[in-house]
């Protein structure tokens, strides 16, 4: 059975976030940013110095995030993240964060949490759900699963601009740290052996190099009415 969920898959600054929250705020959806469910355990990971070479403090760090109260909710156009009723959106940012995360999120009992919170979440609203794996192993039911790509260069450019000054963002030497960064993520999240970085067999292919991120928000939003079938498609119905 088909469930309510609009699956973004795809790489690092692919816009996947920005095209979700216009998606899900165009039908009325919630927007679930899976990511941030990661980056949660890794912030409980540092914040109990889990050794994540150690599998008793692995599984240490399974019980807390399964205890873990964490909620989701737009405040003012942004994706706000609580953890037992403290807000960590920016903690959930930092770097130290962003350099443990990838592996916090290699452990296959821990995804199955994770993936378990996700589908309880939507057994109680349709929702526009951006992620790694969520069209290919968390909903290969959903409704509309869509896999963003986009050039390396053009995704570092992308990470720069968002977090430089504008002279530093087009200063190659930053460029190419923003590269390798994104590279090394891409290739961790590739190689994992469970929630790999994947298309799912029926996902739609979007290469966002060339398009900006009103361009690609509005294009998903038409996939996703001509698949609830509010737009009939260019196609459908000709003679
Ligand atoms: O989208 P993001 O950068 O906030 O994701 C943080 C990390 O979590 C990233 O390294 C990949 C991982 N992740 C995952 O393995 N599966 C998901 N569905 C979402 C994120």
């Amino acid at each position: 059975m088909t469930v309510a969920v609009v699956a973004i898959d795809g790489p690092a600054a692919t816009g996947k976030s920005t095209t979700a929250r216009y998606v899900a705020h165009e039908l009325g959806w919630r927007y679930i940013d899976s990511g941030a469910f990661y980056r949660v355990a890794a912030l409980l990971a540092l914040r109990s110095d889990v050794d994540l070479d150690d599998p008793g403090d692995r599984a240490r760090l399974r019980a807390s995030l399964a205890e873990a109260e964490v909620e989701q909710r737009m405040v003012g156009g942004r994706l706000h993240t609580r953890l037992d009723g403290r807000d960590v959106t920016d903690a959930i940012r930092s770097p130290a964060v962003t350099r443990i995360v990838s592996r916090v999120a290699d452990d296959p009992e821990l995804r199955e949490l994770v993936n378990e919170g996700l589908r309880d979440r939507v057994g109680r609203e349709p929702a526009v759900i951006d992620g790694r794996d969520i069209g290919s192993i968390v909903f290969p039911d959903a409704l509309l699963k869509i896999y963003l790509d986009a050039s390396l260069e053009e995704r570092a450019r992308r990470r720069a601009r968002e977090a430089e000054p504008p002279d530093r963002a087009e200063d190659p030497a930053v460029l190419a740290s923003y590269e390798e960064s994104l590279a090394v993520r891409d290739r961790a999240d590739r190689a994992r052996t469970t929630g790999a970085l994947a298309p799912a067999r029926d996902a739609v292919h979007v290469d966002t190099s060339e398009l900006d991120l009103d361009t690609q928000a509005a294009r998903i939003l038409h996939l996703v009415r001509e698949r609830l079938g509010e737009t009939p498609s260019p196609t459908r119905g000709t003679p």
